[in-house]
C-alpha cells in the first residue's frame, strides 16, 4: 500500500461509492482525509464535511480552511442526470446532467490555488464519453466534456497534476435497485463487455490512487471498464 502519511486530501462525493472507497484507501495509506458532500456522515478517521460542490463560497472556505492540501479527488455527481433518447429527453433534464462538470470545474478552479505544488488532482468520467451508444447522450456528453477539460487544464494547473478514471458499469449507492433485479441490471449491463460483470468501487479507487501517487502522469484518463469502451 502507498505510504500517504504527511499528505492531505480533499474527497468531494467521499461519502458514497468510488468516493468513499478513494477516501478509506487514503485513509488507510495514512493521509489526513475530509470527505465532502450534501449528507451527514460519519466515516472512522476521517473528517466529513457537508458541502455542496455546487455552492461556491462554500467550497472557497473548505479549501482556503485547508490550505496547502496535496490532494483533490472529486467523485460528486452533482445531481440527478437524464437519460435515455435525446429527441424524446426534457432538455431541461440534459442542461442538469452538467452539475457533475460545473461541480468539477468550481473544486479545481477554486482548490488549485490552496494545492502544494507537487499535488494532484483526480476526476471520474465514464464509459459513455467515448462508448458511443443511443440513450446515453447526456451522460456521455457531460463526460466528453470532462475528459476535456482534463486534457485541457493539465496545461494550465502544472505543476499540479490533474488526471481522470473513466469507469464502466461500477455497482455502487448510485443505482437504487434492489435484489434480484439489481443482479439483472448489471448482468445484462455488462453481458457483452470483455470482462462481464459490474465493478467495483475498489477497483475503480485503485486507479485514483495510482494517479495521485505516480508524479510522471498529468493530463490523462486511466480506463477501468472491464473493456466496456472496445467492445
Ligand atoms: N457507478 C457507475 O457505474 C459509474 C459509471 C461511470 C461513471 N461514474 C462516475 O463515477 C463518479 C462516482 O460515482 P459513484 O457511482 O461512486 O456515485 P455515488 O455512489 O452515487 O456517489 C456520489 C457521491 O457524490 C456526492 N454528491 C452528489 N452530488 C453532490 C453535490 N452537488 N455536492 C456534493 N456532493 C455530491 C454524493 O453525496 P450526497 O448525495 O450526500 O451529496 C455521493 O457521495 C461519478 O462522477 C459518476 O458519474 C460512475
Amino acid at each position: 500500500m502507498t505510504d500517504f502519511s504527511g499528505k492531505k486530501a480533499i474527497v468531494l462525493g467521499g461519502t458514497s461509492g468510488i468516493g468513499l472507497a478513494t477516501t478509506e484507501m487514503l485513509r488507510d495509506g495514512g493521509a489526513e482525509v475530509i470527505a465532502g458532500s450534501r449528507r451527514e456522515c460519519e466515516i472512522e478517521g476521517v473528517e466529513c464535511v457537508q458541502v455542496d460542490v455546487l455552492d461556491r463560497t462554500a467550497l472557497s472556505a473548505l479549501f482556503e480552511k485547508h490550505n496547502g492540501f496535496d490532494y483533490l479527488v472529486n467523485a460528486a455527481t452533482g445531481g440527478p442526470r437524464a437519460i435515455g433518447p435525446f429527441l424524446e429527453m426534457d432538455l431541461q433534464g440534459y442542461q442538469n446532467s452538467f452539475a457533475k462538470l460545473w461541480g468539477y470545474v468550481n473544486s479545481v478552479r477554486l482548490g488549485v490555488p490552496h494545492m502544494t505544488p507537487t499535488g494532484a488532482v483526480v476526476l471520474f468520467s465514464g464509459y459513455p464519453a467515448r462508448k458511443w451508444r443511443a440513450g446515453a447522450i447526456a451522460i456521455g456528453s457531460v463526460g466528453g466534456s470532462v475528459e476535456a477539460f482534463i486534457h485541457l487544464s493539465a496545461n494550465e494547473i502544472k505543476p499540479v497534476r490533474i488526471n481522470g478514471v473513466s469507469p464502466g458499469l461500477i455497482d455502487t449507492p448510485m443505482s437504487p435497485l434492489k435484489g434480484d433485479e439489481r443482479k439483472d441490471y448489471y448482468a445484462k449491463g455488462s453481458a457483452e463487455h470483455l470482462i462481464p460483470r459490474a465493478g467495483t468501487a475498489e477497483e475503480v479507487a485503485a486507479a485514483a490512487i495510482f494517479l495521485l501517487e505516480n508524479q510522471f502522469v498529468t493530463g490523462t484518463i486511466v480506463d477501468v471498464d472491464g473493456g466496456a469502451i472496445v467492445t
